[in-house]
């Protein structure tokens, strides 16, 4: 069941029962790829991208990459 858009929270303090419904059909749809982190935009979603990014080199032992 679809819910109205307005059960978006930012994620990183508090979840959604929308939210979690969301991720798993995304889930379903995308083997492989089993979490999500949903965000307000385009821009900000390329923010945590970024960041992620280059978190993932940090923990790698590469941090000026
Ligand atoms: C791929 C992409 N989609 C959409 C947007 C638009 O972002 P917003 O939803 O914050 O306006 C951006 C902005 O950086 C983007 O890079």
């Amino acid at each position: 069941m679809l819910r109205a858009i307005y059960d978006y929270i930012h994620p990183t303090m508090f979840i959604t029962g929308s939210c979690e419904d969301l991720a798993t059909r995304l889930a379903q749809k995308a083997p492989g790829i089993d979490r999500s982190y949903f965000l307000s935009g385009g821009s900000e979603a390329n923010e945590a991208a970024i960041k992620l990014a280059c978190q993932i080199q940090v923990e790698r032992g590469n941090p000026t990459r």
